[in-house]
């Protein structure tokens, strides 16, 4: 339990320290990376680079320490980062790692203003929020572990199979090579891969969607190429023009919670953009095989024709659901995008909405599906990438 002291100090200086969040953070990975190299074999490089998952982890930290008398109250926000945490294997003995180089950023940036008693109460509210996750992150490894062919951090996986879906995205089906059948997992569902790719000093790791319903002895993920100079797509270039089937790489058991409420057999409605189809594909074709009555509607903005993945196995799927409608809109064409008419037109605002794409779609998207009468918790919706911290929390 903080002293009240304490408490006090940690409430007052978080809006200095979000005033200098960018300079602590970059200080604070700088040092970390400089000190501890070997974690960079977890970081994404890219966001390293990109400066985007240096504000998300500090800034969350400042955010969990106004509600440090009752972290209860953010306790959906740990779980979600939690999940990302477990997928990738963090460990507890990882904490105090990055809450020295964390504390050492903010006394490096504040200079003499960060006083020791400033530091002393950031240590130990550090400390709190750090057993928070951990304490979270625990109970889901074990969960992992207990769970019929699970598996807790890392096991070797190989392509089974590699399919071309669009012009830019492929689908690789995996299988682990132990020979045991994959776990059960929830539709939205993500895993990260992790390999190393020759020439390249650290590992990569990245996170894809589930993309097909559980299947009882592989996964399967469907991957978009990325622009050969775009830093983020070293893995997707990677995994398209050098693996094939029979080649290895680790894999993490499917974590996330953007997930289907499979026991509703209300309306539900899927918006996708681009390769955000990935979780809507999961989704979607667990309804088609569990409750193929359920009232469904199936909406997909692509660019054009030949990157549109998917077409016919949705088209096949709704040709067999009772009630269920698909629309594609071609952004490349005049009107080719989801609007708020064929939002009204297609989704039954008394059900729930799964919402994935890039971030522009889906804030276009929640403004739209909010202003046609549906509430927050009708609207699911994952972002890609590191969450914006402090809209989580
Ligand atoms: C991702 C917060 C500790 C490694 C994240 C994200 C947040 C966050 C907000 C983005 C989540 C998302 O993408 O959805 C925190 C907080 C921590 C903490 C508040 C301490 C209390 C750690 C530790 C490690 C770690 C100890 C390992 C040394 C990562 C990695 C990612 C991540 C690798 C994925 C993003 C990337 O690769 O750049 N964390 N984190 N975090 N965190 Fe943490």
């Amino acid at each position: 339990m903080l002293s009240q002291e304490t408490r006090t100090i940690i409430k007052s200086t978080v809006p200095v320290l979000e005033e200098h969040g960018t300079a602590i953070t970059t200080v604070f990975y700088k040092n970390m990376f400089e000190a501890h190299p070997e974690l960079l074999n977890i970081f994404n490089h890219a966001n390293q680079k990109q400066g985007r998952q240096q504000a998300a982890l500090a800034n969350t930290v400042y955010a969990a320490a106004v509600h440090i008398d009752n972290l209860e109250a953010i306790l959906p926000a740990i779980v979600q980062i939690s999940n990302k945490h477990v997928s990738l294997g963090i460990k507890p003995e990882h904490y105090p790692i990055v809450g020295e180089y964390l504390l050492k950023g903010i006394k490096e940036v504040l200079g003499d203003a960060a006083t020791d008693e400033i530091i002393n109460a950031w240590a130990e509210a550090y400390g709190v929020i750090a057993d928070a996750f951990i304490g979270v992150e625990k109970d889901m490894y074990a969960n992992m572990e207990t769970q019929e062919n699970g598996w807790s951090f890392f096991k070797d996986f190989s392509i089974a199979r590699k399919e071309k879906e669009s012009e830019n995205i492929t689908s690789f089906y995996l299988k682990p090579v132990d020979g045991k059948n994959v776990p059960a997992y929830q539709p939205g569902q993500y895993i990260s891969v992790r390999m190393a790719i020759p020439g390249e000093q650290y590992l990569f790791n990245r996170q894809y969607s589930l993309s097909q319903a559980a299947c009882e002895d592989e996964f399967r993920i469907s991957v978009k190429r990325d622009a050969d100079n775009d830093p983020n797509g070293r893995v997707s270039v990677y995994l398209h023009d050098e693996m094939n089937v029979g080649d290895r790489f680790e894999v993490s058991a499917p974590a996330g919670e953007f997930v289907l409420d499979t026991e509703k057999d209300t309306p539900v409605a899927f918006v996708s953009g681009g390769v955000g189809i990935t979780p809507m594909m999961s989704m979607f074709e667990t309804v088609a095989t569990l409750t193929p009555e359920r009232p469904t509607a199936f909406l997909h903005a692509a660019r054009n024709e030949s990157l549109h993945a998917f077409d016919k196995d949705i088209q096949k799927h709704v040709a067999a659901m009772a009630n269920a409608n698909y629309k594609t809109l071609y952004s490349d064409q005049p009107q080719g995008y989801i609007t708020q008419a064929i939002l009204e037109e297609y989704v039954d605002i008394t059900g729930d909405v799964y919402v994935c794409g890039p971030v522009p779609f889906m804030e276009a998207m929640i403004q739209q599906l909010s202003a046609l009468g549906m509430k927050e918790e009708q609207i699911h919706f994952e972002f890609f990438g590191p969450a914006v911290a402090l809209q989580t929390v």
